[in-house]
């Protein structure tokens, strides 16, 4: 057997051992003919929160039930903390886990629930009502052990279930949308607790999402899944402004594409002929296929004089929506449609239908990628 690429080293300023990590090597799921998950590979350091982020049927759900255990890989090892656990059962693979569907048991109280994680780990009952009730504290439930899950909100009972996963001092989190049901600010206010709860734990995170902005304000890095497949993991501020594909950009968010022909690739940079738009330097990450496109958010889009130009071009505008925070402007420039976006504080009633526009970008704020669809 060969030894796990990660070392469980102590966690730095706390002389605790580092443990959570989580590793699949060439893992598959196959359900009779359907390929569920395809030969991953993904490594989840000690106190690291990675974000499995993908479209629905990618195969985030399955990767997470392998690795809590509740369904059975077809090829490929799970280990963590660096031991195989093919052959151990959920509750021995010292895991927390909170999935959507993974509710309360509805006859126990709130404190019967967090309880009974350790009950099923044969914690000593005097024990186990301290351990629940400081569970309960950490997640801001403390006065509320006594109640019913119906007589929560759902975010109260996604905090019990959190309590509940973190009762019995897992080694990682394995968190499947654990938010779905919940409104735009309870969402916001859980992302933040959790945040904060593994950062104080120093507990590592595997998460699910198809919510790129949720993946975004959470994650150490996001591994992109498409069809059972990794196809890109990065920290999150490199996957949203460097995609590799034309399907990450466009999955994490408003882009334009401008399809190019190379004319150069040095490294980092590249430069490439975007027709109407001229020659164009852009980041290179080395992304490699037959058609090529460059990509720019919108937000990197800005208007600019003629004198300051350096990526860029003539612009027409053809549209302004005013947002809230930000206007949306549509413009055609050298024969392609493109979108700007800008703060609404900034925004122009400067902007003239008569006027000429120039419009550019930084050439950092630019990526070379491959266009697959
Ligand atoms: N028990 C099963 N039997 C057959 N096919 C399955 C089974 N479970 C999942 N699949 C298939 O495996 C693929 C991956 O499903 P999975 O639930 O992992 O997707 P997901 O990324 O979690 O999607 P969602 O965002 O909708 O939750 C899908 O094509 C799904 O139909
Ligand atoms: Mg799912």
């Amino acid at each position: 057997m060969t030894a796990s690429v990660i070392s469980a080293g102590p966690i730095p300023g706390t002389g605790r051992a580092a443990q959570g990590a989580i590793e699949l090597r060439q893992v598959s799921k196959h359900y009779g003919d359907v390929v569920a998950v395809d030969e991953l590979d993904l490594t989840v350091q000690p106190g690291e929160f990675v974000t499995l982020l993908g479209p629905s049927g990618s195969g985030k759900t399955t990767t997470m039930m392998m690795v809590a255990g509740f369904e059975e890989h077809t090829a490929g090892a799970i280990l963590i903390d660096g031991k195989p656990v093919d052959t151990l059962p959920p509750r021995d693979r010292n895991l927390g886990v909170v999935f959507q569907n993974y509710a309360l048991f509805p006859h126990m109280s709130a404190l019967e629930n967090v309880e009974f994680a350790l009950r099923m780990r044969k914690v000593p009952r005097a024990e186990r009502r301290q351990r629940a009730e400081e569970a309960l504290d950490r997640v801001g439930l403390g006065k509320m052990g006594g109640r019913k899950p119906r007589q929560l909100s759902g975010g109260q009972q996604q905090r019990v279930a959190l309590a509940r996963a973190l009762v019995f001092n897992p080694a990682a989190l394995l968190l499947d949308e654990p938010m779905a049901a919940l409104d735009k600010r309870l969402r916001e206010q859980m992302q933040e607790e959790i945040k904060t709860l593994q950062k104080g734990l120093g507990i590592s995170v595997l998460f699910v999402t198809h919510d790129q902005d949720e993946a975004m304000a959470m994650s150490d890095r996001i591994v992109v899944m498409r069809d059972g497949k990794i196809v890109q993991s990065g920290p999150p501020e490199e996957v949203y402004n460097h995609p590799m594909t034309d399907w990450v950009a466009s999955f994490l968010g408003d882009t334009n594409l401008i399809p190019g022909t190379i004319v150069e690739r040095n490294g980092e940079e590249a430069v490439v002929d975007l027709g109407g738009l001229g020659m164009a330097k852009v980041r290179d990450r080395g992304a490699s296929g037959e058609n090529y496109a460059v990509s720019i958010r919108p937000e990197h889009l800005k208007f600019r004089t003629r004198a300051t130009a350096g990526n860029g071009c003539a612009a027409t505008l053809v549209s302004s929506t005013n947002l809230g925070a930000t206007v949306r402007h549509r413009l055609t420039a050298g024969g392609h449609d493109l979108q700007l976006r800008e703060l609404s504080s900034d925004s122009a009633a400067r902007i003239r239908p008569d006027e000429e526009l120039w419009v550019g970008w930084d050439a950092d704020k630019a990526q070379l990628l491959v266009l697959e669809s």
